[in-house]
């Protein structure tokens, strides 16, 4: 468990979730052994409480790996709601697939593979929910889109906005570091959104499209 809270008040959190069911545990010790930065237990419950406040039944999530996330938003949705998953890697989209279909959640799923933000770009309505998780350089570019693919009322949710504490260097190096501060900066200065930011784990930002 990574974090940037002080090590044992972020184990403390981590404690006190209930945990999870089979499947959610097996993701994350597969995620464990293979390296993938999944959003894990605590930032999953966040999704669940703001698709279930806002009453969410569409969500867009961009870079969606193994399914994790995607089933943390299949299991927060409203009837009738559904998930498009994007992945760049075809494998990722298999390994998802299988996953999600023992989960029970693989008939609220469409697949989708290639460039998650041309794919958001491509589709036709608004969603109530877009969720950003790709690479970081993208970061920008995906912000772009949501603004015109959230429904107003609607949010834009974005995974490691606070990227190990980097964020907050006095002169960033690093491109995604840097494309994470442009992002944020012009996600805090927008009048099209409201956001707020989650200090847990690597930081999510959620914003209202007003
Ligand atoms: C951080 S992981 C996603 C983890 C997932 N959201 C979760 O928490 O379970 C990022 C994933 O996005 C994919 N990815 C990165 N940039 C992408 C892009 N521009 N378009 C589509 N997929 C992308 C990568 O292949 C990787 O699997």
């Amino acid at each position: 468990m990574e974090g940037l809270l002080a090590p044992n008040l972020e184990q403390y959190i981590y404690d006190l979730l209930p945990v999870g069911d089979a499947i959610l545990q097996e993701m994350e010790q597969y995620a464990a052994e293979h390296q993938v930065p999944i959003v894990g237990p605590a930032v999953g419950r966040i999704f669940f409480f703001l698709a279930r406040i806002s009453g969410a039944r569409s969500v867009c999530e961009l870079g969606s790996a193994i399914g994790y996330s995607t089933l943390w938003w299949a299991r927060s949705l409203a009837a009738g709601g559904r998930v498009i998953y994007t992945d760049s890697d075809p494998a990722n989209a298999e390994r998802a697939r299988q996953w999600l279909m023992r989960a029970g959640v693989a008939h609220l799923v469409e697949f989708e593979i290639g460039d998650a933000v041309d794919i958001l770009e491509r589709q036709k309505g608004e969603f109530d929910i877009v969720f950003c998780d790709i690479d970081k350089t993208g970061y920008p570019r995906a912000l772009e889109a949501a603004e015109t693919k959230v429904r107003r009322g609607g949010l834009y949710v974005a995974d490691n906005v606070l990227w190990s504490g980097r964020v907050a260097e006095d002169s960033p190096q690093e491109d995604t570091t840097r494309a994470i501060i442009e992002h944020n900066r012009r996600l805090f200065e927008s009048k099209a959104w409201y956001p707020v930011l989650f200090p847990i784990r690597d930081g999510v930002a959620a914003a209202i499209r007003l």
